[in-house]
């Protein structure tokens, strides 16, 4: 064979590899990372003239000369029972009824450090790394797939003690988180060749992104938005949230008394967003009194409120949050993802003694992902009829994962990432829409 036929030869055998080449890179979308409730880092500094410490270490232990440091979260503050209640204070909302509005508390600045990026997200206390990883496994496998930070791949952290409200309710801290997101959304998309963006949130991430798409115009959502993937989002509340407002919360700690975190966990308007939602839970007993007191149902939340002596929530419940958790209406012409794990026991039915709410439940358990009840993750399913057959809405039951296992776990990951493949090769023909 002459050399020059010996290399045609070559030549002609590399041909089908320089054409599976061409078609193989997948174009990525650009991918917004939206995380949950208490998912990102917060940052505070105190304002010496202002702030009027509950004990004389809250000045000094969490922050020497009004320096930024990291309120949520670092657990040596959580574990440490002198600086604990400063935290509490700290992290603590008021509601203001003249302004309509919520705000920190006086003397305590906050900022969310990473905007844009997914660096504030990857481990709830980054001190900890591994042992409080929330997005950072997640990170990887997309970075594997060829995700870059800062590219094609951005992260929205957010201040998650402040939520939105219905329509007429300024929420300044909400607001002004929605308006970044959607210029972070341009930005993304101008950044690659105008394509649009996918959202991929989890849990409260979702309805911020939903909020989102229902406050711009659906030609925006067009334009901009080429797919949203909610991961374990509490569409309906969850019935945890309730026993977080009458027996309060050791988040996970063994060693935290929960009622020193009560009166925090009230004040936080995300925490009422999050309460069971009558439109889901509807008339079902789910805070129980053994004596046969009272029961209260998601459809009597304010006297549950007013009932736990958390009367001064009714108003912002009733006024802000009621109006906007009374429907749940799909994104207007964005196809949407809903993932969910399922098949954990998740707390569905609180038992109390006579009504001392200062001693934690008995707990009856039903379906969902450990955190939020199952009716609630798949509201979309049961509520917005018709949008499946339309190829609108898709909905992925995970069996055995966990709220946020389904961040971590690698079967899990791995259906996550095989719907972002699909999203991402999914080609919109813009012909075939009006048939
Ligand atoms: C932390 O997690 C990463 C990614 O999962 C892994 O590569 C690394 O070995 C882990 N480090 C430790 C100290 O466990
Ligand atoms: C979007 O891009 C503009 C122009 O580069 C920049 O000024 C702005 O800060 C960016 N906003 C966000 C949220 O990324
Ligand atoms: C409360 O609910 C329990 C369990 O559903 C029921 O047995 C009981 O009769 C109810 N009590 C009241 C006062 O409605
Ligand atoms: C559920 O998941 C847990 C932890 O990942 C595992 O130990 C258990 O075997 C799984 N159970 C089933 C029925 O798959």
């Amino acid at each position: 064979m002459s050399s020059w036929s010996f290399f045609l030869l070559l030549f002609l055998l590399q041909l089908p590899h320089l054409f599976s080449k061409q078609s193989l890179p997948l174009l990525l979308h650009p991918l917004i990372i939206i995380p949950g409730q208490g998912g990102n880092q917060l940052e505070a500094r105190l304002n010496n003239k202002q702030y009027k410490p509950l004990k004389q270490e809250c000045g000094g232990a969490m922050s020497e000369d009004g320096n930024w440091f990291r309120l949520w979260k670092d657990c040596s503050i959580l574990e440490n029972p002198l600086t604990l209640p400063c935290f509490a204070d700290q992290m603590q909302l008021h509601y203001d009824p003249l302004l309509d509005d919520y705000s920190n508390t006086p003397g305590v600045e906050t900022r969310v450090p990473f905007f844009g990026s997914t660096h504030g997200f990857l481990y709830k206390d980054p001190d900890l790394l591994n042992q409080s990883s929330y997005m950072a496994i997640l990170v990887n496998r997309l970075k594997q797939i060829g995700y870059k930070e800062g590219e094609n791949l951005f992260g929205a952290p957010y201040d998650f003690r402040y939520g939105l409200a219905g329509a007429g309710h300024p929420s300044k801290v909400g607001s002004e988180f929605l308006q970044s997101l959607k210029e972070l959304i341009e930005n993304a998309s101008k950044l690659n060749n105008n394509n649009p963006v996918i959202l991929l949130t989890h849990s409260l991430g979702g309805l911020f992104a939903l909020q989102l798409l229902h406050r711009n115009s659906p030609s925006w959502s067009r334009t901009f938005i080429k797919h949203f993937i909610a991961l374990s989002a509490p569409w309906g509340g969850t019935v945890l949230e309730m026993l977080i407002f009458a027996s309060g919360d050791s988040m996970g700690y063994s060693n935290i008394n929960p009622l020193i975190l009560r009166k925090e966990m009230w004040s936080l308007e995300t925490n009422l967003w999050l309460l069971p939602n009558p439109r889901t839970f509807k008339d079902k007993p789910i805070v129980v009194s053994k004596s046969n007191v009272k029961n209260f149902s998601a459809e009597e939340m304010s006297e549950f409120l007013n009932y736990i002596g958390c009367s001064h929530c009714v108003h912002p419940y009733e006024s802000r949050i009621m109006p906007m958790i009374e429907r749940l209406e799909p994104p207007a012409g964005v196809p949407m993802t809903v993932m969910t794990g399922h098949g954990i026991k998740t707390a569905e039915t609180l038992i109390y003694g006579d009504g001392d709410f200062d001693v934690q439940p008995e707990i009856v358990y039903g379906d969902g992902d450990g955190l939020v009840n199952l009716v609630s993750l798949l509201a979309p399913e049961n509520e917005w009829n018709g949008l499946q057959e339309l190829e609108l809405l898709k909905v992925i039951k995970l069996p055995n994962v966990s709220h946020e296992g389904i961040l971590k776990d690698d079967a899990a990951l791995t259906e996550v990432l095989r719907e972002l493949h699909q999203v991402n090769s999914f080609v919109v023909r813009s012909s075939s829409a009006v048939v």
